[in-house]
């Protein structure tokens, strides 16, 4: 069981190539069906997951993708079953498995992270429909006077069940602690918070005998907080981040697949091609992105079937880009040579 889980996470981070985060859940993807104008039906929830699902060429770039539970159940316009669609390619499906950040008893501002009860058993039905491997996300917000300890510890406790119960399934699980970059905060503020952050994931992780080489790390990227005055550039970005990682997250840990976050396309792009470029580290350094390789592609379908290839072109682009950051390969020259949209 160890073996697979290994053989499935190296193969997530294989060279040139990352996760696509495509497991918005309804109230979400309703969110960004909004911004285009459509409305979020199941027909055309399915439509938008299958354009990206079927854009040729993104295996090239894309290891895993993360599905949504309706999404895992649904197929593709010639009647594969999506997660059959994604093993034609050679793209490894995983399930998104929290049930969403509710308030957090007694903490003001402060979430935690729902899902546990029956997680076993939902695990086990996921695996049946095709699923390899999974993903539990945490919110850690900062603020005045939070984040608490209260708060980031039981976050912690709860990704390691995840994470434990997991592997007993024989899934991979993508632990994400997200550190919110939304506030006025600095640099060395998200310094701080991530660190005590990865601190207890990793004691929780250890604690509750998660199999380190078994999974993959899901974090937020050391970033100014987005309304603050002063904004750190891309080496200090890279440079920060790299220093709290080191200090943090142990080598055994076959990957790190950041996730966008709410950056820009093209700065999820540069910020990771940094890091690459003052490699080696211990681990590989990846994305498991969501509206950073999604968002032109939404834009340019705008629910039209017309506009399917075009929103493809785009996908491609951006899977394109964020695969070459893997090398320390992206320059930002490089935005100009979009596909053709036909
Ligand atoms: P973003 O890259 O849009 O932050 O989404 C990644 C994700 O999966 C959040 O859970």
């Amino acid at each position: 069981m160890a073996g697979e889980l290994e053989v499935v996470a190296s193969a997530l981070v294989a060279p040139g190539k990352g996760i696509l985060a495509a497991d918005e859940s309804s109230g979400t993807i309703e969110k960004r069906f909004t911004s285009i104008g459509v409305e979020s039906t199941e027909e055309n929830r399915r439509g938008y997951r299958d354009l990206l699902l079927t854009t040729e060429g993104a295996a090239d770039h894309i290891s895993g993708v993360i599905l949504y539970d309706e999404t895992i159940r649904q197929s593709s316009a010639d009647g594969t079953a999506f997660p059959a669609k994604l093993n034609e390619q050679e793209i490894i499906p995983g399930i998104k498995v929290d049930k969403g950040a509710k308030p957090l008893a007694g903490a003001a501002g402060e979430t935690v992270t729902e899902g546990l009860d029956g997680l076993r058993e939902r695990l086990e039905e996921y695996r049946g429909l095709g699923a390899r491997f999974t993903k539990w996300r945490a919110v850690i917000t900062i603020g005045d006077g939070i984040p608490s300890e209260y708060c980031i510890w039981t976050n912690a406790h709860a990704l390691a069940r995840f994470a434990a119960l997991s592997q007993e399934a024989g899934l991979v699980p993508i632990v994400e602690p997200e550190v919110l970059m939304d506030g006025t905060h600095t640099i060395e503020r998200s310094f701080d918070v991530t660190s005590r952050t990865l601190h207890a994931v990793f004691t929780e992780l250890r604690d509750q005998r998660v199999h380190f080489e078994g999974m993959l790390l899901k974090p937020n990227m050391i970033l100014s907080g987005y309304e603050c005055q002063e904004q750190a550039g891309v080496e200090q970005v890279a440079a920060e981040t790299i220093t709290c990682f080191r200090r943090h997250v142990p080598a055994a840990v076959p990957g790190i697949v950041f996730l966008s976050g709410g950056q820009t396309d093209e700065a999820a792009s540069a910020h990771l091609n940094a890091m690459n470029l003052s490699g080696p580290h211990p681990w590989e350094l990846s994305f498991s992105y969501g509206r950073a390789l999604q968002a032109p592609a939404l834009k340019a379908w705008r629910g039209d079937p017309d506009n399917v290839t075009a929103a493809q072109a785009a996908y491609l682009h951006r899977a394109r880009m964020n695969g070459l950051a893997r090398s320390g390969s992206y320059s930002p020259e490089l935005e100009a040579q979009v596909p053709a949209q036909t």
